[in-house]
């Protein structure tokens, strides 16, 4: 089968088209044949290859979500999913093939009118944006910034946060034509990147950190949370902690947040509840483009020139 694999670290143009023997499902595992592939903002971090310190090395295949239909099961597993579709996490790599590999804790079933592109689009962020709001404890009437808010985690919290009844929900974006898709999706204040001009907040989803994290602090009413939920800007620096303790008669707080440490079962509950809606069309999914699987360096090249709204997905074709 076709994979695409990371065969040197740097640029997109080192993912290739490798042919790979197709896996077999071990215990508890399940084999699916993708139709819809999701391409991640941290596929492109570890084909950078900053990562190496998290044990990824040259030779992998990135992807860890997709959706299509189960062919096969390995031990301990009821055979009955042969045949469903579903939605499936692959884990930090594994997704970019033809015949993917997961557990069955990590695979969800799709409702018959959800497109497997839309699963990809929602199914491992959307439940990042949810429990992102629920650790930041939204509530109703409060003002919420959604930091980076262009990519799959930022326009679902954009649309959960509106669904909460948050009293303002801003967003920072690069252009205004985004901040215009924004604003079709719930967004009510659209601020440059340095998110100045907008009103106080008391909650920001950050999905940027980087070197101007601490700056968020001043944007903040008394009580407000940061809850940092991706890093796409990098690390903050080193005097994140002493700003944050300057801002100590506001009572700050800034949090991460990995959905890694959600339940599965919780995990699940909210994905089937995203899922109906999204099949509902009362949450909707962005997909930037589809591309053949072995354009993979293409959705790369689309990602890094910063040109993509939303999600890309590829597809393997038949
Ligand atoms: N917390 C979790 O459990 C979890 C799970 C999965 C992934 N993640 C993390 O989430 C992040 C990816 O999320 P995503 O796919 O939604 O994001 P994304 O699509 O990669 O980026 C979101 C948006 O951020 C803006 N942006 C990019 N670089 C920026 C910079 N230097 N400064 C300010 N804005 C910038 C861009 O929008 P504009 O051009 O419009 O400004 C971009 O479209 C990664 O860090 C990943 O590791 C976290």
């Amino acid at each position: 089968m076709k994979a695409i694999v990371i065969t040197s670290f740097g640029g997109p143009e080192g993912l290739e088209v490798v042919d790979v023997p197709e896996p077999v499902p071990d215990r508890g595992q399940v084999l699916v044949a993708p139709e819809a592939i999701g391409v991640g903002g941290v596929d492109a971090v570890i084909r950078r290859g900053t990562l190496g310190s998290y044990g990824f090395t040259e030779g992998h295949v990135p992807g860890s979500e997709v959706a299509g239909v189960v062919t096969a099961v390995g031990a301990d597993v009821d055979p009955s999913w042969i045949g469903r579709r579903v939605w499936a996490f692959t884990g930090t790599g594994g997704g970019y093939v033809e015949r993917a590999v997961a557990t069955v804790e990590e695979i969800h079933p799709l409702p018959a009118d959800l497109a497997p592109a839309d699963a990809v689009a929602l199914g491992g962020s959307g439940v990042v944006a949810h429990f992102g709001l629920a650790h930041a404890h939204l509530a109703a009437g409060e003002s919420v910034l959604v930091r980076g808010a262009s990519g799959s985690i930022g326009t679902t919290t954009v649309q959960l946060a509106a669904q909460q009844g948050a009293g303002a929900v801003a967003v920072t974006t690069s252009s205004p034509e985004r901040g215009e898709r924004l604003r079709e999706l719930g967004a009510t204040h659209v601020l440059d990147r340095t998110a100045r001009g907008g009103p106080g907040f008391d909650v920001v989803i950050d999905i940027v950190a980087g070197p101007a994290l601490p700056d968020l602090l001043d944007l903040l009413n008394p009580n407000g949370r940061v809850v940092v939920v991706g890093a796409v800007g990098g690390l903050p620096p080193s005097d994140l902690g002493s700003r944050l303790m300057a801002s100590f008669q506001k009572s700050l707080s800034i949090a991460t947040f990995s959905s890694a440490t959600v339940p599965a079962a919780d995990r699940r509950a909210v994905r089937a509840a995203q899922f109906a809606a999204a099949a509902r069309g009362e949450l909707r999914t962005v997909i930037h483009d589809v591309l053949p699987l072995d354009q993979a360096a293409i959705a790369h090249h689309r990602m890094d020139a910063g040109e993509v709204f939303g999600r890309i997905v590829l597809t393997p074709g038949r």
